[in-house]
């Protein structure tokens, strides 16, 4: 039997909050075994929404933080960006009286129907759709293979926040924000880990968020990337190859050929 990780059936992993731009907060924990930050997002609102509740183990350091801010109960809306434990295991907070469960069209197909004792209680969007939450406007960006078919990204219209999820991570436990450019290493981190099937739809996804013009991005792994460092991290995937090469989670997998 492989043993279970205990990085993320542990509370061992220590978290911390950072208000990274007026009423959006980072909340963080590295995790060793894997070199790089699970980061999630709490923005304040009339109906304050979190972008990924991180795995199970996490979960208690991270509600701690989130009522730092808020009261639990305030909270409205609880994001996956694609159907995964770091972005969703914390299910607990779906014990908050209001809160409601936000995914994408397609992780509502395919992965919040025909479970055993998987919340079926969501809202799901479509591309372009949009959720108000009071001063601010989600839009909903459909990603589809960039990582998972089910796999969407969030652009906050009202301050430019554009929540990639898997997309433009780092590895290391740096600050919320970081001016040094980490694309070389975003680009190596790929190829060791083998998230993404092929290059393409990759790119056309980041053709299509260099429109957006986002004035600072939060990934869900790494720091913040501010507006004059976004074109590194986009060029580096124009032009380098890393997409899935035989290893998986740094192991080699046997290649048939
Ligand atoms: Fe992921
Ligand atoms: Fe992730």
């Amino acid at each position: 039997m492989p043993e279970v990780s205990k990085s993320f059936h542990s509370n061992e992993v220590e978290v911390s909050i950072s208000e990274v731009i007026d009423g959006i907060y980072r909340i963080a924990g590295f995790v060793e075994t894997y070199g790089i930050t699970f980061n999630q997002f709490l923005i304040q609102d009339e109906n304050p929404i979190l972008i990924h509740t991180g795995p199970i183990g996490m979960y208690r350091r991270i509600e701690e933080k989130v009522r730092e801010v808020i009261n639990l109960e305030k909270l409205a809306y609880v994001a996956f960006l694609h159907f995964e434990s770091d972005e969703w295991g914390g299910m607990e907070f779906l014990k908050s009286p209001r809160v409601k469960l936000v995914c994408s069209d397609l992780s509502s197909k395919l992965n919040l129907t025909g479970w055993y004792n998987v919340p079926t209680d969501h809202i799901s969007f479509w591309d372009n759709e949009v959720l108000k939450t009071g001063k601010r406007t989600f839009r909903f960006i459909m990603t589809p293979h960039v990582h998972h078919w089910d796999s969407m990204m969030i652009f906050e219209e009202t301050t430019k926040s554009l929540f990639t999820s898997d997309l433009f991570i780092q590895p290391g436990d740096n600050k919320p924000i970081l001016s040094e450019d980490l694309s070389d290493q975003m680009i190596q981190l790929y190829k060791a880990v083998g998230i993404f099937g092929s290059e393409e739809p990759v790119r056309q996804t980041t053709k299509r968020l260099v429109k957006l013009e986002p004035k600072i991005t939060f990934p869900m792994h790494g720091s913040c990337i501010d507006a004059t460092m976004f074109s590194s991290y986009t060029d580096a995937i124009m032009n380098n190859k890393f997409a899935y090469s035989g290893n998986l989670l740094g192991q080699k997998v046997p290649i048939i050929t």
